[in-house]
């Protein structure tokens, strides 16, 4: 019954887009309706993307486009949980958005916003936390690796720890729930966040029947193994990345810093294995590639040359991209524009499943 009512309501929105239903774009629902099943993610604000980003998260998920209606959010309320300086967080923000455009978000396809101007979600986290058993949180990766990490040294096991953190998988479930998505692309370390939110709509759905959508999550096990400067996973906490809209000179200073072996230009060197080739393999043409195996095996270009040609195939690569994201990051009201305007169609598509959820529980 109260499926059929959400239903109902939620067939009589549409997306709009500049005012008219967008060609081809389908009508707001759940199974039977027409249109394509929502892939949502949430971006936590960190700065400076790095070309492991870019392989890992960015291009794939621009990819899902194809088959799924993209929701992506900068996830601003889970980083107040760590960052407390508000002139960072809000930044932050603007340069993740800006980057999620410069890399070839279209804000007329993907519904892309901020998370802190979906009101909705505040309420829904309140709701869904009294079906969350405290035991599940207590099990969360993250707060229980801060509990075990005060333990280790002997401190009370809740020190410095704020409650926003243990309630980051609630908020989380939230931000899924609300807009009734159906899949997730997540990291593999995200994984148990997916798990505690199916968890909590399959308790909300046991009491009050099938209100909420469980959601899958789209696991990404294999991530894409990209290396850094020093040859270990890039990632901004080992201080190895390549930042993709650093200023040129920058970025060729930090490739000329990738760690090889002491080869001479003319010793044949190992391609494979290579953190230098590896890199030129996710972005030189196959033809170009050809031709550098052919010089790593058969001996002729130094490592400097190489990594040259690395910085020259990155520049031209992410051209367009970097002059995108520079008018960008300088243009707050643009891109508060584009957040706010896809806030409006993601608090439409939110709404119906809030009153569906605030009716079931018996306060509406
Ligand atoms: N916790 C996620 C991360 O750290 C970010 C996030 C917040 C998220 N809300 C989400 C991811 C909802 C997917 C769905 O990467």
């Amino acid at each position: 019954m109260l499926l059929e009512m959400l239903k109902s309501e939620i067939l009589a929105v549409k997306i709009m887009y500049n005012g008219k239903p967008k060609q081809g774009s389908r009508q707001i629902g759940m199974e039977g309706s027409l249109m394509k099943p929502i892939a949502l993610t949430g971006i936590k604000p960190t700065g400076n993307p790095h070309i492991g980003n870019y392989l890992g998260m960015y291009r794939p998920a621009l990819d899902l486009m194809k088959n799924y209606q993209g929701m992506y959010f900068v996830a601003d309320y889970h980083a107040l949980t760590s960052l407390h300086d508000p002139q960072a967080l809000k930044e932050l923000v603007y340069e993740v958005a800006a980057s999620w455009l410069a890399l070839g978000l279209d804000p007329d396809e993907a519904i892309f916003f901020r998370q802190s101007d979906i009101p909705e979600i505040l309420e829904f986290t309140w709701i869904l936390s009294c079906f969350t058993s405290k035991g599940l949180l207590n099990r969360a990766h993250v707060y229980k690796a801060a509990v075990d990490e005060n333990l280790d040294v002997k401190r009370d096991p809740d020190e410095g720890i704020n409650a926003g953190l243990f309630y980051y998988p609630v908020l989380m479930a939230a931000d899924i729930l609300l807009y009734g998505s159906d899949v997730v692309p997540v990291g593999l370390d995200q994984k148990q966040h997916i798990e505690i939110t199916r968890d909590i709509a399959e308790a909300f759905n046991r009491t009050y029947g099938q209100v909420l959508k469980v959601p899958e999550g789209l696991i990404q096990e294999s991530v894409m193994k990209v290396p850094g400067i020093d040859g270990r996973k890039m990632s901004k906490s080992y201080d190895n990345t390549i930042p993709i809209f650093a200023p040129e000179k920058k970025l060729r200073k930090r490739i000329m810093r990738i760690v090889t072996d002491s080869k001479r230009p003319e010793d044949p060197k190992d391609p494979d294995g290579d953190n230098l080739y590896t890199l030129l393999s996710f972005f030189a043409s196959p033809e170009r590639l050809a031709k550098i195996r052919q010089l790593y095996l058969n001996g002729g270009a130094s490592y400097g040359t190489l990594k040259k040609e690395l910085a020259d195939t990155l520049l031209d690569h992410f051209t367009e991209a970097r002059t995108k994201f520079n008018t960008l990051v300088a243009d707050k009201p643009y891109l508060d524009k584009i957040l706010l305007e896809g806030a409006q169609k993601a608090r439409q598509i939110g709404k119906p499943y809030l009153q569906a959820a605030r009716k079931a529980v018996g306060i509406d």
